[in-house]
């Protein structure tokens, strides 16, 4: 090496250390009180060992307000680079919270919507750790601009690559909008909080006092908002989360390489589904057991597992190849569809609508939740969400009917009717117009209250409704459904049907975009 090589490597080196330095030794053992994570060490967790490269490492903010130009430090931040994940190149931003409070500038953004630039154009997700304390305040409106810039990326990256948002420390007022518009947000369980406007604010607005983990932790966004789509119980948990979830996406629209090779036989017979269905169709069971025995290995990633439980929305894989499924679950509010229901499942089939992903449904829908506070809150426009959402979906669609279909839950719980194209059940499936009760409390009214001893004429009435219309077979009859299969069959049908539907195509009328009910 020559002497001047040298002194320019041991200059470089030395800059190399500042940037490294963060916000130094003090503030770097505060953060890390509780376990978090410093911003270097969680992308050490989320990417494969040695991959990570930074981008932008000198930047460094440009504001002279409040004796800003006095305190420049390398990064501004935030780290920002690409790495991979078992293999698969990823670009990732990390808020440093020991420098500024990891507080958005103009700078800052522009690290960020550069990456996001390179993840949108070069067909790779971009995954995004927050923990930051919003908008530096020091530079106002330039702060907010980079902001914009960012949802400005967020938006025109959707359905474009995976955009996934750990949300690791504060995320307040409207820097909670990129994680939102994100396909997935993770959140750790106890240092981690989301709001529009804090406890402060709301206490002097409503008077109404509550936590800031009461208002916006983890366990609220999982359980209440469903804002959340996971939550973690530390860093490296969250971090290593992503990882699980990133092996089941394609890397972009047009990518095809999430696939795996199984051991597990795509013939694979399960007898002990055929005992799974109760003998009494009001008796709950577990859709979990029935998704567990069917996919590969038996391994299925639960998406918004504490969040509207009546359906199960995940990824697992079919002889190797991912899988979104969508489960009515019959232990939570029997199975039946709800606002929070239908938001849920219809945002998780448009992500595998639009990256390629075939959708797998598992059915027992009584119906739709009755009440005047689903009413009220715009049952009827959530539920299109859903319906709008199968309808549109133009991937491979596979249903199969476990036990109750009725009604208009039936329709859009991917029915054939909705441009599905397989539709399988069980001979236990009862697929009508609504329950057997139901259905001659109104059609033999009369005749119930003419007769001599109503209870008994009921129960006869209602026992001839099970056996006229409470199976599948009028809906096979119709071309309805495909195949009525023993139980047991399971897993092998649901993969003939994948294969066989390998290659389809399907065209939606060109158009600028649907209108979907929002
Ligand atoms: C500049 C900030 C900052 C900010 C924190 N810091 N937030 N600097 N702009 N927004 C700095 C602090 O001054 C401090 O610097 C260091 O970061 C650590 O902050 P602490 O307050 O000591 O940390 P902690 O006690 O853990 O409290 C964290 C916090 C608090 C709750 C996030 O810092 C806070 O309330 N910050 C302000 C939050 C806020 O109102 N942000 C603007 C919201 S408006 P020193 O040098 O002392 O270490 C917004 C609009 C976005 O974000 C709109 C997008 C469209």
């Amino acid at each position: 090496m020559t002497e001047m090589m040298q002194k320019k490597i041991a200059e470089l080196e030395k800059r190399n250390e500042l940037a490294m330095a963060g916000g130094g030794p003090e503030k770097k053992a505060k953060h890390k009180q509780g376990g978090r994570l410093t911003a270097r060490e969680r992308l050490d967790v989320l990417l494969d060992p040695g991959s990570f490269v930074e981008m932008d490492r000198f930047v460094t903010h440009r504001c002279t307000n409040f004796g800003m130009e006095k305190n420049k430090p390398y990064g501004d931040g935030i780290i920002t680079g690409y790495g991979r994940i078992n293999g698969k190149l990823v670009y990732v931003s990390s808020q440093d919270f020991t420098v500024t409070g990891g507080s958005m500038s103009r700078t800052q953004a522009n690290k960020i919507c550069k990456v996001m630039d390179l993840a949108i154009k070069n067909g790779a997700p971009f995954i995004s750790i927050n923990d930051s304390g919003g908008a530096r305040i020091q530079e106002g409106i330039e702060s907010l601009g980079g902001y914009a810039d960012i949802f400005t990326r967020n938006v025109m990256g959707s359905g474009v690559i995976p955009q996934i948002t750990a949300i690791m420390g504060p995320c307040a007022g409207g820097a909670v909008y990129s994680p939102s518009i994100t396909d997935f947000v993770f959140m750790v369980e106890n240092t981690s909080y989301m709001f529009v406007t804090g406890p402060d604010v709301i206490k002097a607005v409503t008077h109404e006092e509550v936590t800031k983990e009461q208002l916006g932790g983890a366990a609220t966004h999982s359980q209440k908002s469903g804002v959340a789509h996971f939550t973690a119980k530390d860093d490296k948990h969250c971090l290593l989360l992503i990882r699980e979830l990133m092996g089941f996406l394609p890397s972009n629209n047009l990518d095809d390489s999430a696939a795996l090779a199984t051991k597990d036989r795509p013939d694979r017979i399960v007898d002990s589904l055929n005992a799974l269905i109760p003998d009494n169709p009001k008796k709950p069971y577990d859709m979990l057991q029935l998704i567990s025995e069917v996919v590969d290995e038996g391994y299925f990633l639960e998406i918004h597992k504490h969040f509207a439980q009546n359906i199960i929305v995940g990824y697992a894989r079919f002889n190797g190849r991912p899988v979104g499924i969508v489960a009515n679950q019959p232990q939570v509010l029997a199975g039946c569809l709800n606002i929070e229901a239908s938001r849920k499942a219809a945002r998780f089939i448009r992500f595998c609508d639009a990256f390629n992903i075939p959708i797998v449904s598992f059915v027992d829908v009584p119906g739709f939740l009755p009440g005047k506070d689903q009413e009220w809150n715009g049952i009827i426009t959530h539920g299109a969400k859903l319906l709008y959402a199968y309808a549109e979906a133009s991937v491979p669609k596979v249903t199969l009917i476990t036990r109750k279909a009725y009604g208009g839950a039936y329709i859009v719980m991917g029915s054939k009717l909705l441009r599905s194209d397989v539709n399988l059940a069980y001979p236990s499936a009862e697929i009508a117009v609504m329950g057997a009760e139901g259905a001659v409390n109104i059609i033999q009214r009369e005749a119930i209250a003419k007769a001599k001893d109503p209870a008994t004429e009921r129960a006869r009435l209602t026992a001839e409704y099970e056996e006229m219309f409470s199976n599948p077979y009028v809906s096979a009859e119709l071309g309805y459904t495909d195949e009525v299969i023993e139980p047991a069959l399971t897993r092998k049908r649901i993969i003939d049907s994948l294969e066989m539907l390998k290659n389809k195509r399907d065209i939606i009328p060109p158009k600028k975009h649907g209108n979907i009910p929002l």
